[in-house]
């Protein structure tokens, strides 16, 4: 059925895992995901950003995701508003179907994106709709909002309590080190996430979910398939496996992955293209795509987050 997150966080956040927030545009990622979850039992967040809004329009992304909760009666799936800009912007996905929006003013001041977050929450509540609200900088890009790495700035956990109180928000993103897309660290370097920084928030919100953006790990996988097929994608790195369960078993109950649908998508297109190359059937390699993305979402709630048998 078509959810909010209240119950998914509740449980996610007691039985010591998280539920996976994956993104959407078109229909072969919306059936991949949610195939992937119906085969493992377990719950679901659908997740839409401006881009795919404008990409894929609001009224074809809500019929596919309609779509999905009818052929997956038994699992509980959230549609929700990724990197919402504005309150207009969560209002018409509010309006729209929406069951979760998130306003992201981390790149306000303080005071300021207590009230813009407010501001939604305020409406959101009204009409039964979650909301997410962020706090701290994440390194890259979040959007068009272009962050350089010394204006990134972890989460500082002696902010959240009174943020999270002032704005009535139902989740919070916190910024430990994950940033958005398929280059998140230098080679050669050791990725390390702020697990001191999340702690820290966690001690300050007991029981509170906590979300993680950039958390794709950019399986090597796939980076080297589409290097190997014609692909230019040197040294794209993600956040290791090892510390996404360490996150999965912490108050984090929402882990966000985009970066690693593309990739799976991307290499196994040009793979398949490159070794077929009198096919010219969209849905012989829409159709190798979207086995990848299920592989790898299976991949990840069975290995990685935990949330299998979970619906
Ligand atoms: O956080 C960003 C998500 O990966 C969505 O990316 O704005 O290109 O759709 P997008
Ligand atoms: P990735 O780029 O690591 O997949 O992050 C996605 C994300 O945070 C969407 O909001
Ligand atoms: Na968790
Ligand atoms: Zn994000």
């Amino acid at each position: 059925a078509l959810v909010t997150t209240t119950e998914m966080f509740r449980k996610a956040y007691d039985g010591g895992y998280a539920i996976g927030a994956f993104n959407v545009n078109n229909m072969e990622i919306v059936q991949a995901i949610t195939e992937a979850c119906k085969k493992e039992n377990s719950p679901v967040i659908l997740q839409v950003s401006r881009g795919a809004r404008t990409y894929a329009n609001h009224t074809y992304l809500m019929k596919l995701v309609e779509a999905a909760v009818k052929e997956c009666p038994d699992i509980p799936i959230a549609l929700h508003l990724d990197h919402g800009p504005d309150f207009e912007t969560c209002k018409s996905c509010i309006d729209g179907g929406f069951t979760s929006v998130m306003i992201d003013a981390s790149s306000k001041p303080f005071e300021e994106n207590i009230a813009i977050t407010k501001e939604i929450v305020d409406y959101a509540h009204k009409y039964g709709v979650v909301v997410e609200a962020e706090l701290g900088t994440l390194a890259g890009i979040e959007d068009e909002v272009k962050v350089s790495a010394e204006e990134s700035s972890y989460t500082r956990p002696e902010e959240v309590e009174e943020f999270v109180t002032r704005t009535g928000c139902d989740s919070l993103a916190i910024a430990i080190g994950t940033s958005h897309g398929a280059y998140k660290f230098k080679p050669g370097t050791n990725p390390q996430l702020r697990f001191d920084v999340l702690h820290e928030c966690e001690k300050k919100l007991p029981g509170f979910p906590i979300v993680l953006h950039g958390a794709s790990s950019v399986p090597q996988e796939y980076v080297q398939m589409i290097n190997e097929y014609g692909g230019n994608m040197p040294g794209a790195l993600g956040v290791p496996e090892d510390q996404l369960r360490e996150a999965a078993r912490s108050a984090v109950c929402k882990i966000n992955i985009d970066s690693d649908i593309r990739l799976a998508m991307t290499g196994t297109v040009r793979k398949y293209l490159t070794e077929n190359p009198a096919d010219f059937d969209p849905r012989k390699y829409l159709k190798a795509g979207r086995d990848a993305i299920e592989a790898m979402v299976r991949h990840k709630i069975v290995d990685v987050l935990g949330s299998s048998g979970k619906a």
